[in-house]
């Protein structure tokens, strides 16, 4: 436990891999469809509200916590937890902090595959023809219900096969410089690309429409509990807090090095990405091409899947060849973006594995590759129903109960002073006095609030499973039947098994 730990190369070298982690498919795939099933504007104020009062603060929480435990050896959130607040208690808070990163990776990774598969279409050209004749919604549908193939493997699986094994081999690789490297290419292609798709996105018809759609607030929406949750559980996923990733990152800061400029540097930077770049390029060209109602069905039908229909119409705008170059390269990033998102999810478990149970680090990546295989395969097999669980689940709820327990383990029980001290250790810029408030008081205290109302408002009932269906059947992959409620229990059924496995661990 007392080996040396790994350091960052660099300053810059964090906050790239920080970065790297923010900036994925949350901005491009979830943001756009979390705004759009919230009806649009009434989903910014809630959103920019969250960041501000919760996302940049908690950021520094656990950059700070991490960079603490780091100093005594752990990477993952019961080490560090217990570490930073001395209680015994903590650690099985901390536990949170894996099954938390686990819960997300499994789906993520599904949704990684899907780029990947697009990567594929666009070089082929069926993705092209497909918004020639404005299919994509079709192609879309029956590539993810495994219609389409590879050979004779369903095209889905082939896909998810080959994304988690890139996943797999970046992480047994070595990863430090890697992500150093990849994101300081990355990040700037990425952004030249996505402000000139922009700029075309601007030149379209009926433009006004679209950004209506997302700019004008409605403030009526502000008192559904829903808007609230969706946008705070997105303002957590996209910047990667409240989850236990950052913490593990942060453990390989030295300990008199900033925290307070490089977390907001990060955070800003995927603000800008995700709204300005992933909210213009797949909102707007959605509401002008399908109209907000039939944009808003898209995503009751599945958020993750506006990016995938109406993304290829955009570049359709291009012309032939350049639509092709554009559309390829586009995709690319945007998957390479997704695997320095993915193998940060999958740190807090390696590090869990490393430092708690003394594995070495090959068995370490055997052991969390078997475990994600079996999930993302249930997950798979569950088609739409198991999506939606692992969302609500493991994107929205996993990370407001961490990051409340965060929250309120560093305002209330380390204290807000001591914490604060923590916070501005090296920090390159000075943060305004009123933040100091702001974690004390409000940061716990929103997120509390708002899993309360949640719970009352509708969740509880989700989780007691009232909502579900009993007499529905869905079709697992490869035709077999099964009441959508006991598959469901199935599912959770693991998942706790899982956490059970976690906290009998620590
Ligand atoms: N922030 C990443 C994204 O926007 C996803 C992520 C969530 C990464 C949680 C790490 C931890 O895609
Ligand atoms: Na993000």
């Amino acid at each position: 436990m007392n080996r040396e730990r790994e350091k960052w190369g660099s300053k810059i070298g964090v906050i790239l891999a920080v970065a790297g982690s923010a900036v994925g498919l949350g901005n491009f795939l979830v943001f756009p469809g979390r705004v759009v099933e919230n009806g649009g504007g009434a989903f910014m104020i809630p959103y920019f509200i969250a960041f501000i009062l919760i996302g940049i603060p908690l950021a520094w929480i656990e950059w700070s916590m991490g960079r603490w435990g780091g100093r005594q050896g752990h990477g993952s959130g019961p080490g560090i937890l217990n570490a930073v607040t001395q209680k015994p208690y903590a650690k099985y808070l901390g536990s949170i902090g894996v099954m938390g990163p686990l819960l997300i990776f499994f789906l993520y990774v599904y949704l990684e595959s899907w780029i990947l598969a697009y990567i594929w279409y666009s070089l082929t050209g069926v993705l092209s023809e497909a918004a020639q004749n404005n299919t994509t919604g079709e192609l879309f549908s029956r590539f993810i219900s495994h219609e389409k193939s590879i050979g004779p493997i369903p095209a889905s699986l082939f896909f998810f096969g080959l994304t988690f094994l890139i996943n797999f081999a970046v992480i047994y690789f070595g990863i430090r410089r890697g992500i150093e490297k990849t994101v300081k290419v990355l990040m700037p292609l990425l952004l030249f690309l996505g402000i000139a798709l922009v700029l075309k996105v601007l030149t379209l018809e009926n433009l006004s429409e679209g950004l209506a759609f997302m700019w004008n607030p409605d403030f009526s929406k502000l008192r559904d509990t829903k808007v609230w949750f969706d946008a705070t559980s997105q303002v957590f996923f996209t910047t990667s807090v409240g989850i236990g990733a950052i913490l593990t990152y942060a453990s390989y800061v030295r300990k008199d090095q900033d925290i307070a400029l490089s977390s907001l540097t990060a955070n800003s930077t995927n603000v800008f990405i995700e709204v300005i770049v992933g909210g213009t390029i797949v909102i707007v060209p959605a509401v002008i091409c399908l109209g907000a109602i039939q944009a808003q069905e898209v995503t009751t039908g599945g958020i993750f899947s506006l990016g995938f229909i109406t993304m290829p119409m955009l570049f359709q705008e291009m012309g032939p060849t350049v639509s092709w170059v554009v559309q390829l390269t586009w995709f690319v990033l945007l998957f390479i973006g997704g695997v320095t998102s993915s193998i940060s999810i999958l740190q807090p478990g390696l590090s869990f594995i490393e430092d708690e149970l003394n594995l070495q680090r090959k068995k370490a990546i055997s052991l969390l590759g078997v475990i994600t295989l079996f999930f993302s395969l249930l997950i798979i097999a569950g088609g739409d129903t198991a999506i939606n669980e692992a969302d609500i689940l493991g994107f929205q709820l996993a990370l407001l109960v961490f990051g409340a327990v965060e929250a309120v383990l560093f305002a209330w029980v380390l204290g807000g002073k001591k914490g604060w001290q923590e916070i501005q250790k090296g920090a390159d810029i000075g943060i305004p006095q009123i933040y100091r408030h702001i974690i004390t008081w409000i940061t716990p205290t929103f997120i509390l609030v708002l899993l309360f109302f949640w719970a009352y408002d509708g969740g509880m009932e989700h989780l007691l499973m009232r909502t579900i269906d009993q007499t529905s059947t869905i079709e697992l992959l490869g035709g077999f039947e099964m009441k959508e409620g006991h598959f469901i229990l199935l599912l959770r059924g693991l998942f706790i098994a899982l956490f059970a496995g976690i906290n009998g661990a620590i």
